[in-house]
């Protein structure tokens, strides 16, 4: 995957404010926070710093945008975009704060039409939390394309990996070969999410479904 050039577009605060970028398909990343969505962005830009990532949960707080262009094949260029959004299940945020947040992400997740792919991410060394596994099933009730990403695994032996990778499997109702295991330390499993995303470019969007049938997330 040859990459151009990524940069950081714009913050918005909430669905409405979010520019359209004309139709430039999105990559989504969803997950606790702290589980490691910016640093995702980072390894797979192979930029240090380009989403801005931190120790203490509830670094991101607005939707963030990262425009990336890359050369899909000999003297071509495409771009697309990387949405780092802020993580769930962060206790510290007052419960105002989260709620505002929940109501973000479900409006951003349910109607944004240029979601190509949501990424969801989850901390390897433990087995899915309710709210992974809400979110995964609130994911696929809305027709999102879902693909699971287990963080940290340079934190775990080996087999380890595959044990809590089988774990997921088991609790999301997902065949072992579908979850990626990755690791931003080390940049495992990154060759690996840019063949997911380069496929999903290649798969039709899933058509969201009218506002009329919402249903929201837990
Ligand atoms: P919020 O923005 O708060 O939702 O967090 P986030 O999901 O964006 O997490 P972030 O990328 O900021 O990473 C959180 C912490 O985990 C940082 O200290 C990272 O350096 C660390 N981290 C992220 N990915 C990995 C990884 O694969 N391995 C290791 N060892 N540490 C990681
Ligand atoms: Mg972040």
């Amino acid at each position: 995957m040859k990459i151009l050039t990524a940069s950081y577009v714009i913050s918005a605060p909430s669905l409405k404010e979010c520019p359209d970028f004309q139709g430039c398909p999105e990559f989504v990343l969803v997950g606790r926070s702290n589980v490691g969505k910016s640093s995702f962005i980072n390894s797979l830009t192979l930029r240090k710093n380009l989403a801005r990532t931190s120790n203490t949960p509830g670094k991101t707080r607005y939707i963030n945008f990262y425009d990336i262009a890359y050369a899909p094949g000999e003297g071509r260029k495409a771009k697309m975009l990387f949405v780092d959004l802020p993580g769930y299940g962060y206790a510290k945020i007052s419960k105002t704060e989260q709620e505002k947040w929940r109501h973000n992400l479900e409006a951003y997740i349910t109607k944004r039409e240029s979601i190509q792919l949501v990424v969801q991410m989850i901390d390897a060394r433990h087995a899915p939390q309710d709210n992974d596994i809400q979110m995964y099933e609130w994911l696929q009730y809305r027709g999102r394309a879902v693909q699971v990403v287990l963080t940290k695994i340079d934190k775990l032996s080996r087999n380890e990996v595959a044990k809590q990778v089988a774990l997921c499997a088991r609790a999301l109702d997902l065949r072992t070969e579908d979850i990626i295991a990755f690791s931003a330390e080390n940049n495992t499993g990154r060759d690996k999410s840019w063949v997911r995303i380069l496929k999903a470019l290649q798969e039709e969007r899933p058509s969201i479904q009218s506002p009329e049938d919402e249903e929201p997330l837990g």
